[in-house]
């Protein structure tokens, strides 16, 4: 049997008000590469938040299981401490709070990742040099007048830290020029060979996964997985779009 580092399983989830995912299974190996896509306001963002446990969503049915354990009910904070990380698709800017102090708060949680202040700092500035980063970066505001390119640096910046046992990327690639975007992608292939973890990709951009080899894809239509398949589906996603998948949950919309 495959050793499934997430399962999720028969899930549906959403705000107070209004359902979003609907009967959501998927199963993620050690040290897999996972991609989902789908259209504009699938759901895929609110999977990825869920599965971090962001309180603005609530679980109504179904399971979410990590590495053995059963997480359905934790706190985002216990689900990070377990080794879930979450870039966001939109990152918030939080003044007041600089992006060093930011990173040495997060990584002195972890008890694997305690070191001197010094060893922080080499290891942050040679992140950062791997990320092609200003350095200056590192004493401003977390976040605070960033372009949205600079933003997903730093999500990449905290991944690189952090090494989680599963990241979820949401679209980390987006508005990404084309040299941020190799940087992105080297960024990637650095945090699958330091760590060796599971990656579940939200993109619309496939440009991002050229150099990924990746295990399984899966689309989301209406909040529902309605196809799964190898790399190669996503070449037939961009020839062909997500018409065929949309005929597919227009089925299960009606049962
Ligand atoms: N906190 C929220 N409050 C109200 N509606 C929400 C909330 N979060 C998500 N939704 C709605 O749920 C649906 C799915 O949104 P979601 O952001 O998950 O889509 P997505 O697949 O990530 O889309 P995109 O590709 O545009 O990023 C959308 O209709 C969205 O408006
Ligand atoms: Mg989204």
């Amino acid at each position: 049997m495959s050793n499934h580092l997430l399962r999720v399983s028969g899930l549906f989830a959403g705000t107070e008000d209004k359902p979003i995912l609907h009967d959501v299974s998927l199963s993620l190996g050690a040290r897999e590469t996972h991609v989902l896509m789908g259209p504009n306001g699938a759901g895929k963002s609110t999977l990825g938040r869920v599965i971090m446990g962001d309180p603005a969503y609530q679980v109504t049915d179904g399971s979410i299981q990590f590495d053995g354990c059963d997480i359905t009910d934790q706190s985002a904070d216990k689900r990070s401490l377990a080794g879930i990380f979450l870039s966001y698709q939109a990152p918030v800017e939080v003044p007041g709070v600089p992006l060093y102090s930011y990173l040495r708060t997060i990584t002195q949680k972890r008890p694997e990742l305690k070191m001197t202040a010094r060893k922080f700092r080499a290891r942050v500035g040679e992140i950062a040099e791997q990320l092609d980063m200003d350095s200056s970066f590192i004493t401003r505001e977390l976040n605070v007048g960033f372009s949205g390119g600079e933003k997903k640096k730093i999500e990449m910046l905290q991944l690189l830290l952090l090494q989680p046992k599963l990241a979820i990327l949401d679209e980390t690639d987006s508005g990404l020029d084309v040299d941020a975007l190799s940087v992105v992608s080297r960024g990637i292939e650095a945090y699958r060979a330091a760590c060796d973890g599971t990656l579940l990709i939200i993109t619309h951009n496939t440009r991002i996964l050229e150099r990924l080899s990746v295990d399984q894809t899966h689309v989301m239509v209406r909040g529902r997985l309605v196809a799964e398949g190898p790399g190669s589906l996503i070449d037939d996603i961009d020839a062909h779009g997500f018409e065929q998948f949309e005929r597919a949950a227009e089925g299960t919309d009606a049962q």
